[in-house]
């Protein structure tokens, strides 16, 4: 079996990026992460890669004269890592469409709700408001459009009496590391 390279954008924790580094272990799984960027130097996920012993490098969007520049650059180290797939595992910036056409049909995020509801920021804290009993989350392929991909799995979670947008993200977060392994399983399997 020949596993397909994935590289991993985050911004943060990289609590999502831990799930899929996890699965990437097991002997059957059809991928392997082969570097991890990040738009935050301070990113804490950064520091859990390299201690797996995984590629790292970050990149400020500031620190470039545009975002095609950014992009283009980002593109250029997920070429150097030679990677089939990009994975979004909690990166926080809007991508333009140059870079998301680049990477068509191979990558993949994971969002904080079921989408087509809840697009966007504070997903969880906009749940609570409208009263919903039941959220989740969303693995989609990236599109220019935001948050509008095809989705590829998503998972389910009850909202409970009680819930603050803390312990509803934290319920959901459970979900996320269910899946997005899942969904890299399902893409990777199926890329030719
Ligand atoms: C996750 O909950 C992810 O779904 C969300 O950010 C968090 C990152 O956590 N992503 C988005 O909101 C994307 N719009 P992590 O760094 O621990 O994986």
């Amino acid at each position: 079996m020949s596993r397909k390279k994935v590289g991993i954008l985050i911004s943060g924790r990289g609590s999502n990026m831990s799930a899929l580094i996890a699965a990437a272990k097991e002997p059957d799984y059809p991928a392997e992460i082969i570097g991890v960027l990040s738009n935050k130097a301070a990113a804490q996920g950064l520091i859990t890669a390299a201690t797996e012993g995984i590629a790292t490098a970050s990149l400020a969007q500031s620190k470039f004269p545009s975002r095609d520049m950014f992009e283009d650059t980002m593109t250029q180290v997920l070429e150097s890592w030679e990677v089939d797939i990009v994975c979004l595992a909690g990166f926080m910036r809007i991508l333009g469409d140059d870079f998301v056409n680049r990477w068509a049909g191979r990558m993949i995020n994971i969002h904080p709700s079921l989408l087509p509801a809840y697009k966007g920021l504070d997903t969880h804290a906009r749940a609570l408001a409208d009263g919903v009993t039941e959220h989740g989350c969303t693995v989609h392929y990236v599109t220019p459009g935001l948050d509008e991909g095809e989705p590829i799995l998503q998972a389910k979670v009850p909202v409970l009496p009680g819930d603050t947008p803390e312990t509803l993200a934290a319920r959901v977060l459970v979900e996320e590391h269910h899946i997005y392994p899942e969904a890299l399983r399902i893409l990777a399997a199926a890329l030719p």
